[in-house]
């Protein structure tokens, strides 16, 4: 029966996150604090970002925390075997909990010890939780003093170890695309987004996609730009490989939207013949018709003057353009 209410649900999730991180630090999380130190986290950063373990037990958290099964269950906690069994969710486990806005823990993400699949487990929406909407350590970014900038990326290691190099104002979506709710979360704090992916060609779709989720948002002062690493490296990696100052760069050198997408959409035309130019200006048309009205559709459309030398402000000569193409 589900009668819980939230104020009890965010109980159990502190006392869960309690048990994770003491559990952490006995004999038998031992595997997985050395597993966290190989990874060269410090002992500051384990406890900043309160990860735990999961101990290989089919009823380790169920037997701790004294709190009837169905709770636990509501609170994405628990499992239920189709044979009505019900044990621990996160087993053999790093957890890492997950905080609403407010700072109060709503989910948690586990990740196995080896390479084995699935290497990480996250709560289901529970009432407390809907993926599309949390952005892992934004309710400690979101308190930072003179907050100008947020840097989005892929993982939880990702913010982890950027914060542990100083570079303290990461985010991570938690498995999911950027979506509408995560940008106008952030846009009520912060104008200016770096979007940080791994470089592998996941990360580089990731980041295609997210151009199309941000376009609609993108209001006069709002700046979106996009940070490539390395193919082999995630944020984590190259940090912990190169540095901050090696990281602080990649920032520096990122690419304005407008850039990514007229670089992307370049390379797949070739400019130099007027076939080319028709195409490019059908590729963007579609963005660019995404965008508000403003300054800066407008210098958008300017730019892209200099390289395809027609008007594009006006639907009609846009539509008139798809036509003699098609
Ligand atoms: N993710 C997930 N479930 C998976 C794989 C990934 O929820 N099975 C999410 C996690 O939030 C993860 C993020 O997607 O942090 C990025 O995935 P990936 O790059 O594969 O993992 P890393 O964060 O690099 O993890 P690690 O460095 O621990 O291997
Ligand atoms: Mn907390
Ligand atoms: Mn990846
Ligand atoms: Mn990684
Ligand atoms: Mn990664």
């Amino acid at each position: 029966t589900f009668i819980e209410t939230h104020s009890d649900l965010y109980a159990v999730m502190v006392a869960a996150a309690r048990y994770y991180q003491q559990q952490l630090h006995q004999p038998v999380g031992r595997e997985a604090l050395a597993y966290l130190q190989r990874r060269g986290l410090s002992d500051t950063v384990i406890a900043e970002f309160e990860i735990g373990y999961a101990p290989a037990e089919w009823d380790g958290l169920l037997k701790a925390l004294k709190v009837d099964s169905a709770t636990l269950l509501q609170a994405g906690l628990l499992t239920e075997h189709e044979s009505g069994k019900q044990y621990d969710r996160f087993r053999h486990r790093v957890m890492f909990p997950i905080h609403d806005q407010r700072g109060q823990v709503i989910a948690f993400g586990g990740r196995v010890l080896d390479d084995s699949k699935p290497k990480y487990l996250n709560s289901p929406e529970t009432p407390l939780f809907s993926k599309g909407k949390e952005l892992y350590h934004w309710d400690k970014v979101r308190k930072a003093r003179a907050l100008k900038r947020v840097v989005v990326v892929e993982g939880y290691m990702d913010v982890v170890a950027l914060t542990q190099h100083h570079v303290t104002n990461g985010v991570a979506t938690l498995g999911t695309a950027t979506t509408p709710d995560h940008l106008q979360r952030l846009f009520r704090s912060v104008s200016d987004i770096v979007f940080c992916f791994d470089g592998d060609e996941a990360g580089r779709k990731a980041a295609w996609r997210t151009v199309e989720t941000v376009l609609p948002l993108l209001q006069d002062g709002r700046q979106i730009s996009f940070a490539f690493l390395p193919e082999e490296d995630d944020p984590d990696s190259f940090v912990r490989r190169q540095g901050t100052d090696a990281f602080n760069t990649y920032l520096d050198e990122a690419l304005p939207l407008s850039q990514f997408l007229l670089n992307t959409l370049t390379q797949q035309v070739k400019l130099d013949s007027i076939e080319g130019q028709a195409r490019l200006t059908e590729l963007i048309r579609p963005y660019i018709n995404q965008l508000p009205d403003g300054t800066y559709r407008e210098l958008l459309l300017k730019n892209l003057k200099k390289l395809v030398p027609v008007d594009l402000k006006k639907s009609t000569t846009l539509k008139d353009i798809g036509k003699k193409t098609e």
